[in-house]
C-alpha cells in the first residue's frame, strides 16, 4: 500500500466512524426506556388516585403482583412497561 492509498483509507475510516457516531450525538435518541413516572401517570392515575399508592407501600415483588393483576384486568401495559412501573413504584412507594 503506498502513502496515498493509506491516507485515502484513513479518511474513509474517519467518515465511517463519523457516520456511526453522528446520529447518536445529534439525531434521534436510540429507543429510550419508557419513563416510569410518565407511564404511571398515564396508565395508572387514569383509574386510581395517587393517595391509594401511598397507603399500599409495598416491596418490588408486591408491586409486580399488583401490576400483573392490573395487566390481566383492565390496564393495558406490556411486560416491558410492567418492569419499568415496578421499578418506579418500588422507588417511590416502596416499603
Ligand atoms: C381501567 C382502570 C384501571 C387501571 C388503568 C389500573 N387499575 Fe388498578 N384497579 C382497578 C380496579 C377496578 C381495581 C379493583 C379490583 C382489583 O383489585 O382487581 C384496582 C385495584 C388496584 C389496586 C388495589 C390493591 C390490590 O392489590 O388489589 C392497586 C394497588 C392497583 N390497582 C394498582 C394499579 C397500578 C399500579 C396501575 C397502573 C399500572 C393500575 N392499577 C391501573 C382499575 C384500574
Amino acid at each position: 500500500m503506498n502513502k496515498y492509498m493509506r491516507n485515502t483509507v484513513f479518511v474513509l475510516l474517519c467518515f465511517a466512524a463519523a457516520a456511526v457516531m453522528l446520529p447518536n450525538a445529534f439525531g434521534e435518541e436510540p429507543a429510550k426506556k419508557p419513563d416510569g413516572k410518565a407511564l404511571f401517570e398515564q396508565k395508572c392515575l387514569k383509574c386510581h388516585k395517587n393517595t391509594k399508592f401511598k397507603d399500599l407501600a409495598s416491596d418490588r415483588q408486591g408491586w409486580v403482583l399488583t401490576l400483573n393483576r392490573m395487566q390481566r384486568g383492565t390496564c393495558p401495559i406490556n411486560d416491558a412497561e410492567l418492569e419499568v412501573l415496578a421499578d418506579y413504584l418500588t422507588k417511590v412507594y416502596g416499603e
